[in-house]
C-alpha cells in the first residue's frame, strides 16, 4: 500500500481543476484495500474512491481518505460458444481495455471506445454511447465492502443498472440488511469496485443504429463493417465533436439527457419544432440536452474560466490552463446558468451527470 500526503489532484481529474487531497492511497490489488481497512488511522476516515476522475467535479481540496484504484490486469476467463467472459482491473484505462479485447478478436464493445475513464468507473455511471451501454455487456463485477472489509459480487440485477445509474451511484439506506447486500441497496461511498466481467456474445453482431454511425457506414460503402470498422468510426466521430481532456479539460457529457411525457414534448414541439427527441420503449420521450442548452444560446459561452464547448452544448470545458485553470465553483456556478436558463424556457430541469464533490 503507498500511502501519499498532500498530492496534487489536478493530474487526476479530466477537468484538469487544481485540488489537493490530503492523503492519497495506491491502490493496486485487493490486499491494498484490506490494507487500508486494516491501518488505525486510515480505517476511520471517510473515503473518496478516484478511477480515472473523468466524471467528477472538485469544488475544493478533498478531506476525505482518496483510494486511487490502479489495479491492473486484463484476461479472458471463459470462453463458450455463446460468449466470450473478459475480466479487467479496475484500474485499467477504459479505452485501452476496448482496444484489448478487440485486439484479442473478442468483439463487442467497439460503440464503447475513447470513452474517457476507467473500468472500475463504467458500471458506477452505466456508460453508454453509439446504441450500447455497459449493461448490455455485463456479466458481473467483484468489489469490497468498505464497511466491513467484505468482497462480494455482483450480477446486473444487482447493480441495478439504469440510465447513467447504478446501486454505486445511491446512498446506503439506512438500516442494511444483515450480512448481505439486498438488491437495490445503495453502495455510494460503501462499495469499491476491483474487478468487472464483461459479456461478450458469439456470435457478434454489429449495432449501427445510431444515425452518426450509419452516415459514417454509407460513407464507407460498406455493407457488414467488421467491430475494427466501427471501432475506427466510433473514434472519428467522437474526436470531430467532443474535446480531448488531455488537450481541453472536461468531464464528458455534464448533463443527463432529460426524459419527459408525450403531451410535455408535444407541448414544447408547438413551440419548437426542431427539438430532437427519441421515443423511448416505455413511452416516454428523451430530449436531446445538448440541443436545449444549443437552443438557449450557450454554445461557445464562457462564465469565468468555465465554457461551453463550440462543438457539443453538452459537454463543459475548462478554458484555463495550469495553476490558473477553472474551479469547480466556476464550473457549477456555470451549470447553475444552464439549468435556469433551460427551465425557464423549456420547463426541464437538467441533471448534472458528474459527481459533485
Ligand atoms: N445537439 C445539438 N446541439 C449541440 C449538441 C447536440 O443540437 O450542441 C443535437 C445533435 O445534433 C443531435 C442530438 O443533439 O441531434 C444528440 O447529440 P449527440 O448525438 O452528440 O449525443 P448526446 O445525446 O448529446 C449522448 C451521450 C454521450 C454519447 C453520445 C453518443 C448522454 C448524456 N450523453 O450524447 O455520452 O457519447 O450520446 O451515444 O447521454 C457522456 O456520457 O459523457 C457522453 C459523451
Amino acid at each position: 500500500m503507498v500511502v501519499e500526503k498532500n498530492v496534487p489532484l489536478q493530474p487526476c481529474n479530466t477537468f484538469g481543476i487544481v485540488a489537493r487531497a490530503h492523503t492519497l492511497v495506491r491502490v493496486r490489488s485487493v490486499e491494498d484495500l484490506h490494507a487500508v481497512l486494516a491501518d488505525a488511522q486510515l480505517a476511520p476516515l471517510p473515503k473518496l474512491v478516484l478511477g480515472g476522475g473523468s466524471n467528477i467535479v472538485l469544488t475544493g481540496d478533498v478531506r476525505p481518505v482518496v483510494l486511487k484504484m490502479e489495479i491492473k490486469g486484463l484476461r479472458l476467463v471463459e470462453a463458450t460458444d455463446r460468449a466470450w467472459i473478459v475480466e479487467a482491473g479496475a484500474g485499467e484505462v477504459w479505452h485501452d481495455t476496448v482496444a484489448w479485447t478487440l485486439a484479442q478478436g473478442f468483439a463487442g464493445l467497439e460503440n464503447l471506445a475513447l470513452i474517457p475513464g476507467t473500468v472500475g468507473a463504467a458500471p458506477v455511471q452505466n456508460i453508454g454511447a453509439y446504441g450500447v451501454e455497459l449493461q448490455d455487456r455485463f456479466e458481473s463485477l467483484d468489489a469490497v465492502d468498505l464497511a466491513t472489509g467484505q468482497c462480494f459480487t455482483l450480477d446486473a440485477a444487482q447493480c441495478a443498472f439504469g440510465y447513467r445509474d447504478s446501486v454505486f451511484k445511491h446512498a446506503p439506506s439506512p438500516s442494511p440488511a444483515e450480512g448481505g447486500l439486498p438488491r437495490g441497496m445503495g453502495l455510494a461511498g460503501r462499495a469499491v469496485i476491483t474487478h468487472v466481467r464483461f459479456r461478450l456474445p458469439r456470435p457478434w453482431k454489429p449495432v449501427l443504429g445510431y444515425l452518426d454511425l450509419e452516415r459514417r457506414r454509407a460513407e464507407a460503402g460498406v455493407d457488414q463493417p467488421t467491430a475494427q470498422q466501427i471501432f475506427e468510426w466510433v473514434c472519428d466521430i467522437r474526436r470531430a465533436k467532443l474535446p480531448d481532456p488531455a488537450v481541453i479539460g472536461n468531464a464528458g457529457s455534464f448533463f443527463k439527457n432529460p426524459t419527459v411525457t408525450p403531451e410535455q414534448c408535444a407541448d414544447i414541439i408547438a413551440r419548437d419544432p426542431k427539438i430532437v427527441h427519441y421515443p423511448m420503449p416505455d413511452g416516454s420521450i428523451k430530449l436531446a440536452a445538448g440541443w436545449l442548452i444549443d437552443a438557449c444560446g450557450w454554445k461557445g459561452k464562457s462564465v469565468g474560466k468555465a465554457g461551453v464547448y463550440e462543438k457539443q452544448a453538452l459537454v463543459l470545458v475548462n478554458r484555463g490552463q495550469g495553476a490558473s485553470s477553472v474551479t469547480g465553483g466556476e464550473v457549477m456556478t456555470l451549470a447553475r446558468a444552464i439549468q435556469t436558463s433551460v427551465y425557464e424556457r423549456f420547463g426541464i430541469r437538467l441533471e448534472p451527470e458528474p459527481v459533485v464533490w
